[in-house]
């Protein structure tokens, strides 16, 4: 029979044993693939250079690292918003079927409705989001400084911060969302 304790060591033996597998057949795939790139390598592919890896390195941390020069207010944010947003997610940020609410929500409903606002930890979320995902026919084409600009009206809109409100890289880490309290950070807990 197995006892909590016992059950848990066999889980934690098979991950063992699955690991150890897939090292050795990184390390056989490693060796069997070095004859091939000891020559002049398949052909596939081209170098990247740094301008083109700036287009793919945009990650915005809680702690505002990854945020870029500009700055936007809610009030310089409606234009776009109700330009590029409105239409899926409705002009006060409703949403549609299909599509997320951006404003207002609850998670003490039933059942509860998770929105940025009533729901994400950090507001540096909504920065790094929208600038590499929406909206979804188009990412990547909003500049920064519109990206600043429509975060801030979204957290105007989920009355988080006042319409003008001067959002950039050294505000919005400090921006209080509702529901930052509420998360247990695990990132540094080791396994
Ligand atoms: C064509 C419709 C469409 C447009 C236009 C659009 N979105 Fe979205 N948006 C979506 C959909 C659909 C999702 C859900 C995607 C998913 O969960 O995979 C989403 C998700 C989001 C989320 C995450 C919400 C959550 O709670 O997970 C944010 C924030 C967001 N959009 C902001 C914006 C902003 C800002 C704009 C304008 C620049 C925009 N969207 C334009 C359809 C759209």
């Amino acid at each position: 029979m197995f006892t909590p304790d016992r059950k848990h060591h066999s889980l934690k033996n098979r991950f063992g044993k699955r690991t150890t597998l897939l090292q050795s057949l990184a390390v056989f795939g490693l060796l069997s693939a070095s004859p091939v790139m000891a020559a002049d390598g398949p052909g596939l592919g081209k170098p990247i250079d740094e301008a083109q890896l700036q287009g793919w390195d945009l990650i915005v941390q809680p702690d505002g690292t990854g945020l870029p020069e500009g700055s936007g207010t809610g009030a310089q944010g409606q234009a776009v918003y109700e330009q590029k947003c409105a239409a899926c997610h409705g002009m006060q940020g409703e949403g549609m079927p299909g599509v997320p609410a951006l404003a207002g929500g609850s998670l003490t409903t039933t059942p509860p409705l998770m929105t940025v606002g009533s729901y994400w930890p950090h507001a540096s979320t909504i920065y790094d989001y929208v600038r590499r995902a929406m909206p979804p026919l188009a990412p990547k084409s909003l500049s920064n400084t519109e990206v600043y600009q429509v975060t801030a009206y979204v957290l105007q809109l989920n009355g988080i911060v006042e319409r003008d409100f001067v959002l950039d890289s050294t505000s919005l880490p400090k921006v209080k969302m509702p529901n930052s309290g509420n998360f247990i950070d695990r990132s540094q807990v080791q396994q």
